[in-house]
């Protein structure tokens, strides 16, 4: 297979795939040592499925909306992954909730980066949410997922300032830096394996 069989990954997404390049650029630049097994869109338009071919990636398109019901969606995907012997799912801007045929075959192995200081702002727009909220102080997390809206155990997070003449566009623009960021180490964490999920929480095991 040509790869650590333990550091295989899957990434999925919906659309414009930046973070899915800083998980390309963090392995090329061997910040992570891992290999994209596959990237899968749910839309053949994701801006993503781009970037994944020009870095060599295989890329797959599996639209949702041709399936009758998600779990043949999720059973289509699960199949897709296992074929390639993925043990990490890293979402990515992956705008479908995942129900139990889907994260009954990857426990505590799917990840998710989200624009905000989870648990606020759990769902769409949660930049803009924040915003119009007026907090101060905003971030990004990535957690692991679980049937709950952006609710699993808490992987990293990183805050930014709100400032004062910020628009939801500058927020999200320095949210983004922050998901680049963490999003790599918190697939590295996880690959590792040195932690343990208690609970909610997600704890690192002293080296
Ligand atoms: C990112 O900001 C990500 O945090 C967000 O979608 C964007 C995808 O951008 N995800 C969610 O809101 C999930 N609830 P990208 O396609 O450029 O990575």
């Amino acid at each position: 297979m040509g790869s650590d069989p333990g550091r295989r990954i899957a990434v999925l997404i919906s659309g414009r795939g930046s973070n899915l390049q800083a998980l390309i650029d963090a392995i090329a630049e061997q910040r992570l040592h891992a290999t994209i097994a596959v990237v899968i869109a749910n839309r053949p338009d994701a801006q993503g499925l781009d970037r994944a071919r020009a870095a060599g990636i295989e890329a797959l398109t599996i639209e949702h909306r041709a399936f009758a019901s998600r779990t043949l969606f999720e059973e289509a995907l699960v199949r897709e992954l296992r074929e390639r012997q993925v043990s990490l799912v890293c979402l990515a801007g992956f705008m479908r909730l995942l129900g139990p045929a889907f994260l009954d075959a990857f426990p505590n192995a799917i990840l998710n980066v989200h624009p905000s200081l989870l648990p606020a702002f759990p769902g769409v727009d949660a930049q803009r949410q924040a915003w119009q909220y007026g907090v101060k102080v905003a971030g990004a997390t990535v957690h692991l997922v679980n049937g709950e809206l952006d609710g699993g155990p808490i992987v990293t997070q990183a805050s930014v300032p709100v400032l004062e003449h910020d628009t939801p566009d500058m927020l999200a623009a320095r949210i983004l830096v922050e998901e680049h960021r963490i999003y790599p180490e918190a697939v590295s964490i996880m690959l590792d394996g040195q932690h343990e999920v208690q609970g909610r929480r997600l704890v690192r095991k002293p080296r």
